[in-house]
C-alpha cells in the first residue's frame, strides 16, 4: 500500500483578538497517513479542526508548526495541486455565472482546451445529478442542495488523484444525500483517494474504511471503523414507531430493564439502555402492530464515544489506583 496523504505533526494556532495578541490551538500535532484508494473519514465535534486541517492541506492558511506531503509531494509544490480536487465547507460562487459556466471555468483554470472543458462541465453536472435544466441558470438561484451539487463538480472536474470533501452532504435533502452517498462510493471504483470529513456518524458508516476523530485539535483515535463499533455496545438506541397502542407496548416493553416509552403524535419514541435490547423492543413493536419508522443511537457522533470511553478509562485506572494505594 502507498500512502497519499502523509500528515506530519500538523500544528495551527490563530492568532485572535483586536491586536492578535492571543494564539488559539485549533490544531495540536496532528500525524496521520491515508492509503490509496482509500475512502477515509475525518470526524470530530463542531470546532474540532478538521476544516482548518483541510485548508492547511489545501494551502489556504499556513501551519505554525509540521507539514504534509500529498501523491508523494510537498504540499507546497504548487504542481501536485492540479492532481487533487477540494470541496470546501462554505464554497463561494460567482453568483450571476450559471452552472455549466462555472464548471467550464473551473475547467479552464486547469488549462483543458475549450471542448473538453465543455465536455467536462457536462459530464460532472451529470454526474452529481444536477437536473438538466438548471445547467444554463444562473448560481444565484440555486437552492442550497443545487449549490452543494455545483460545489462538489467542480472538485471533480479534473479527475483528482485525491479529492478532499469537507462536509459533502450539509444542506442536501435525504434523497440528494443519498446519491452524494452513492456518488462518492462511485469514486472508490475510480481508484480515487477520498478523505471526507463530517461530524455525523450516518455518513461515514456506509463508507469509509478508516476514520480518524479529532477531539479539540488533537487525534483522539485513528482505525478501522469495524474497530470502533466494537466499542460502542453501551449506546442508548432510539427507536421511533408510528400507529402504536402505547398502553399495550408499554407492557410488551416491561421486559426490557430501564427501557423507557414516550408517546408522540403520530406513535411513541422508545428508548432501550443499550443496543443489544433493539431485537427485544423490535419485537415487542411487531408484537403490537406498530409500523417501524427508525432506530438510531441517542447522540451518534463517534467523537461523544471516545469521550465516554475516555471517561471510563480514567475512572477505571482511579479505581486501579484506590485499590492499590489500599492494599498497600
Ligand atoms: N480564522 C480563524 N481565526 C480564529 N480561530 C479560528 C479560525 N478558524 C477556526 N478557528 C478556530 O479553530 C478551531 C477549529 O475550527 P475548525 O473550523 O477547524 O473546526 P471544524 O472541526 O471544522 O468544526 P465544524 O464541525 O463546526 O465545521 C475552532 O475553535 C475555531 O473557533
Ligand atoms: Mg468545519
Amino acid at each position: 500500500m502507498t500512502a497519499v496523504i502523509e500528515i506530519e505533526n500538523l500544528t495551527k494556532d490563530y492568532e485572535v483578538g483586536f491586536w492578535r495578541q492571543r494564539r488559539v490551538r485549533a490544531l495540536d500535532g496532528l500525524s496521520l497517513q491515508v492509503e490509496q484508494g482509500e475512502i477515509f473519514g475525518f470526524l470530530g465535534g463542531n470546532g474540532a479542526g478538521k476544516s482548518t486541517t483541510m485548508k492547511l492541506l489545501m494551502r489556504l492558511i499556513y501551519p505554525t508548526t509540521g507539514g504534509a506531503r500529498i501523491l508523494n509531494r510537498d504540499i507546497n509544490e504548487i504542481g501536485m495541486h492540479a492532481r487533487i480536487g477540494y470541496l470546501p465547507e462554505h464554497p463561494y460562487f460567482y453568483d450571476y455565472l450559471t452552472a455549466r459556466e462555472f464548471l467550464v471555468y473551473c475547467a479552464e483554470l486547469f488549462g483543458y482546451a475549450r471542448d473538453e472543458c465543455q465536455r467536462r462541465a457536462g459530464e460532472m453536472l451529470a454526474r452529481v445529478r444536477l437536473e438538466e435544466k438548471s445547467w444554463d441558470q444562473q448560481l444565484r438561484k440555486f437552492s442550497k442542495g443545487m449549490l452543494q451539487r455545483v460545489g462538489l463538480a467542480q472538485a471533480l472536474v479534473n479527475d483528482p488523484e485525491v479529492v478532499f470533501l469537507d462536509e459533502p452532504m450539509s444542506g442536501l435533502d435525504p434523497v440528494g444525500r443519498r446519491e452524494v452517498r452513492d456518488l462518492i462510493d462511485s469514486l472508490r471504483d475510480c481508484g480515487t483517494t477520498v478523505f471526507l470529513c463530517s461530524h455525523i456518524l450516518s455518513d461515514i458508516e456506509v463508507l469509509c474504511d478508516r476514520v480518524a476523530i479529532l477531539q479539540h485539535g488533537r487525534l483522539a483515535h485513528l482505525g478501522r471503523l469495524a474497530d470502533l463499533r466494537q466499542n460502542t455496545g453501551n449506546r442508548q438506541m432510539e427507536i421511533i414507531v408510528a400507529l402504536a397502542d402505547t398502553r399495550q407496548m408499554e407492557t410488551a416493553l416491561r421486559r426490557i430493564p430501564d427501557s423507557q416509552l414516550t408517546p408522540t403524535p403520530g406513535g411513541a419514541r422508545i428508548q432501550v439502555p443499550a443496543e443489544q435490547d433493539v431485537d427485544a423492543a423490535l419485537a415487542a413493536v411487531r408484537a403490537c402492530g406498530a409500523k417501524l419508522i427508525s432506530v438510531q443511537p441517542v447522540g451518534n457522533a463517534l467523537e461523544e464515544l471516545f469521550v465516554s470511553e475516555r471517561r471510563e478509562e480514567n475512572a477505571a485506572s482511579e479505581i486501579a489506583t484506590r485499590i492499590e494505594a489500599k492494599d498497600q
